[in-house]
């Protein structure tokens, strides 16, 4: 992504933030993408939504050029497990290496790259990682892998002047801020919880891939992070994918149980049901994320940035209450 300046856009339903650190949505421009699909590389990627794999059915051409391209990656471990049965490998993906992805950030002026990845995918994931490193670019990181987490990774960003933004993006009003909110809420009229879980079905290519156990690890993991930051601990617990089912394409189903104890040892148990549709849900934050990995930059500052992570990520390097988190980004975008 860069960034220009172009006419203010209207309020959006659902984007939480007008404008962070003075940016517009309409000031980040898409200049290119990466992949690996056959039926997206070497395509404008304004066509490159309508590839069989894609099951997303709301799109926004804000900020896309007629012609920003979709690039070939490195396949690496990308198309690993279930979703090599789905997905047809370009042939440019197979000749492509990491120098060629630096070349391309700098050619294309990015500012911005973001990591949407399949999870599980941690060869492909750090490869970009180090691309961005050599060319200066600043890292949003989308995927469970640790990135943002690893201290050496953040010594590099911050020697290259650039920011890394992670891990694993927080949905909008996903599974994971539905269920930290509601702990919160108990922690906070003294209830003590005593068990939690968290299911969640979906049938994107996102789920497919997170159907094999070998590629969901990091995710599970993440999403434990987020219940510790939200004061889960000692509690038995489990939170994370849970099946693939094809039908619901891009609409994502989450059912969450929390048990508590309250006066008296009185028993209280919460059963909610969310459903969503998967892809917009991280578009907006994403367009938070975006814009805040560059204010940084313009702020003089590099490496991890706390403000601007605890919000965004379920995996940050360090996690906050939900209700801190919204007090700190929103201060950082002001
Ligand atoms: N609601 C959300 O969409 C959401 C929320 C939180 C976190 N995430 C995380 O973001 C990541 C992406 O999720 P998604 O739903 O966009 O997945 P997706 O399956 O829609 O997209 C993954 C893309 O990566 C491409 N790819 C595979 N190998 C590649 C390589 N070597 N180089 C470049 N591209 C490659 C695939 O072809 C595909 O286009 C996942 O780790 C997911 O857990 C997504």
């Amino acid at each position: 992504m860069a960034l220009a300046q172009e006419s203010p856009d209207a309020q959006l339903p659902g984007l939480m933030c007008h404008t962070v650190g003075g940016y517009r949505l309409s000031d980040v421009r898409v200049v290119a993408a990466f992949d690996v699909d056959a039926a997206k590389v070497g395509r404008p990627l304004a066509e490159a939504f309508t590839a069989p794999s894609v099951s997303a059915t709301k799109f926004t051409q804000l900020g896309i050029d007629r012609d920003s391209p979709v690039l070939p990656a490195p396949l690496l471990d990308g198309l690993d497990g279930p979703l090599g049965t789905l997905v047809e490998t370009s042939a440019a993906a197979l000749e492509t290496t990491s120098e060629s992805v630096a070349k391309a950030l700098v050619d294309h002026e990015v500012h911005v790259l973001v990591i949407t990845l399949p999870t599980g995918a941690s060869q492909a994931i750090r490869m970009f990682a180090q691309a961005a490193i050599a060319a200066g670019v600043t890292v949003v990181n989308a995927t469970p892998e640790k990135l943002a987490r690893d201290e050496d990774l953040r010594r590099r960003f911050a020697d290259a002047g650039a920011v890394l933004l992670g891990d694993d993006l927080r949905s909008h009003v996903g599974a994971t801020s539905l269920h930290t909110t509601l702990i919160e809420l108990l922690i906070s009229r003294g209830l003590v919880p005593t068990s939690t879980y968290q299911l969640n079905v979906g049938g994107n290519t996102d789920f497919l891939n997170l159907a094999d156990a070998s590629r969901s690890a990091s995710k599970f993991d993440s999403k434990a992070n987020a219940l510790r930051a939200a004061g889960l601990t000692d509690v038995a617990g489990a939170a994370g994918p849970t099946g693939y089912i094809g039908h619901l394409a891009d609409t994502k189903v989450c059912f969450a149980n929390i048990k508590a104890t309250s006066v008296l040892g009185s028993e209280l148990e919460i059963d909610v049901k969310l459903t969503v549709e998967d892809s917009p849900n991280a578009a907006g934050v994403i367009a938070n994320a975006v814009r805040a990995g560059q204010t940084a930059v313009d702020r003089g500052l590099s490496g991890s940035v706390d403000d601007a992570s605890a919000l965004l990520f379920k995996s940050p390097p360090h996690g906050l209450p939900e209700s801190e988190a919204r007090a700190s980004f929103l201060n950082f975008a002001s």
